[in-house]
């Protein structure tokens, strides 16, 4: 097989990568070493800042995401017992964000490609670079047990924090800073209108809890437990227990309803430099991973691929790669800025198990002044809706 781009990983960044190259009638395939159904169920991110939204519109994948997907123009922190508004619209110039989540977008992406005649090709393994270096790197792997290869003029390593690309790049050529947090979240959805009509950030002497939700009759919530902790030992009674008493607030209550889906996420926060390799790019995860607080990781990744579809469209306009050659540099910026925003909500809202009164207070008042000072709150909202710069 032959194409222009070779992309790895149909996660939300090699689907929006494919979108991307088709506008502008760059020829591409999709390998995916999942199912199409585990891609479409695999449960996980819910919220797009306001250029994620308006990315999806602008390739035409945003049409169920505009009718299902809850507008949200603030978030509530709640600790001390009460709820403090952080309202975006007033702080950032009426800008919000959208709750849909990742799997809808993922279907909504793959739905769109099929029917365009691309192609996306599920249950490949074996997947493996070639000649990364050279200006005809190729993708070989293997599908219904025959062994395939594409050629290709650019790779796009888009296949996630445990995929193969980043670890085809020889031993050297990348740095990496990483950070580890001493927990993990327990995540549930449940069939139970949400509690409350906007996220909730809690932070409480129990440990972190997050209200979120996926539509008017779906809740999401989130649990901060000790990074070894197993699933099995969370019977429903007890998550709910517990999320009852970390959530409590004067005249509120959370209502519980069944679960139907459950799991553990460990946090970590990972940078590797450069996203690039010779026509090798690394795209989203494959190249960083934040914590989940403050819902970054997959407006990242596409925001990333924007960057790139735009890089390889001027190289095979001019021929030049001075775009590609900046992808990297250009991608860090907003990479480092929300990476720095990801630790910062993660460590002001957590319980660290090493954490004693003086560290508890510090929390506290960081708190009371992010939503006492305009200036304070200001930087949270532009951050949470998606920090854009004027230069
Ligand atoms: P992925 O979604 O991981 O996709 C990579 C794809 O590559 C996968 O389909 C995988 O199967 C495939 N693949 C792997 N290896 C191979 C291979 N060898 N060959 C072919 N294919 C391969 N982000 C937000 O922005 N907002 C949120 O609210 C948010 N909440 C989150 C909550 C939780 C609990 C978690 C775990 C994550 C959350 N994230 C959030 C992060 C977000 O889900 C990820 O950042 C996002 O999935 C990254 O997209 P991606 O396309 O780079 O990688
Ligand atoms: C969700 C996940 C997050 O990490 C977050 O900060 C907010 C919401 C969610 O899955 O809904």
């Amino acid at each position: 097989m032959r194409t222009q781009v070779a992309i790895v990983g149909a996660g939300p960044a090699g689907l929006m990568l494919a979108h991307l190259l088709s506008i502008e009638g760059i020829e591409s395939i999709v390998i995916e070493s999942r199912t199409r159904s585990y891609v479409e169920h695999r449960v996980r991110a819910g919220v797009l800042e306001h250029g994620s939204a308006d990315l999806l519109d602008a390739i035409g994948a945003g049409a169920r995401m505009r009718s299902e997907g809850l507008v949200h123009h603030g978030i509530r922190l709640r600790f001390g017992g009460g709820d403090h508004r952080i309202d975006f619209g007033q702080l950032t110039g009426g800008r919000g964000i959208t709750v849909y989540g990742q799997q809808e977008i993922v279907k909504d992406l793959i739905a769109l490609r099929l029917a365009a005649g691309h192609p996306i090709l599920f249950e490949v393994s074996d997947v493996q670079l070639h000649d990364m270096q050279s200006d005809r790197p190729s993708v070989s792997f293997v599908l219904d047990g025959a062994s395939q290869s594409i050629e290709c003029d650019v790779i796009a390593g888009c296949d996630g924090f445990h995929g193969v690309s980043r670890e085809s790049i020889p031993a050297g050529v990348l740095t990496t800073a990483e950070r580890e947090y001493p927990f993990a979240w327990l995540g549930i959805l449940a069939s139970v209108a949400p509690s409350s009509d906007e996220l909730i950030y809690c932070y409480s002497e129990r440990g972190f809890a997050l209200l979120s939700m996926r539509s008017p009759s779906v809740s999401r919530l989130y649990l901060q437990v000790p990074a070894d902790e197993h699933i099995e030992d969370w019977p429903d009674p007890r998550i709910w227990e517990e999320l009852q008493t970390r959530l409590a607030a004067d005249g509120w209550s959370l209502v519980e309803g069944p679960v139907t889906e459950k799991g553990i996420s460990a946090l970590r926060s990972v940078v590797v430099e450069p996203m690039q390799f010779g026509r090798l790019f690394l795209s989203g995860d494959a190249a960083h991973i934040v914590p989940p607080t403050g819902a970054k990781g997959m407006n990242l990744a596409l925001r990333d691929v924007h960057v790139l579809a735009h890089a390889v469209a001027a190289f095979y306009t001019s021929g030049d790669t001075q775009l590609l050659d900046e992808y990297s540099a250009h991608c860090l910026r907003r990479v480092w800025r929300a990476q720095h925003f990801s630790w910062w909500m993660t460590s002001m809202l957590h319980r660290f198990p090493d954490s004693d009164a003086y560290q508890e207070r510090l929390q506290l008042a960081q708190l009371a002044y992010m939503v006492d000072s305009r200036a304070a709150s200001t930087s949270l909202a532009e951050n949470y809706v998606g920090y854009e710069w004027t230069t």
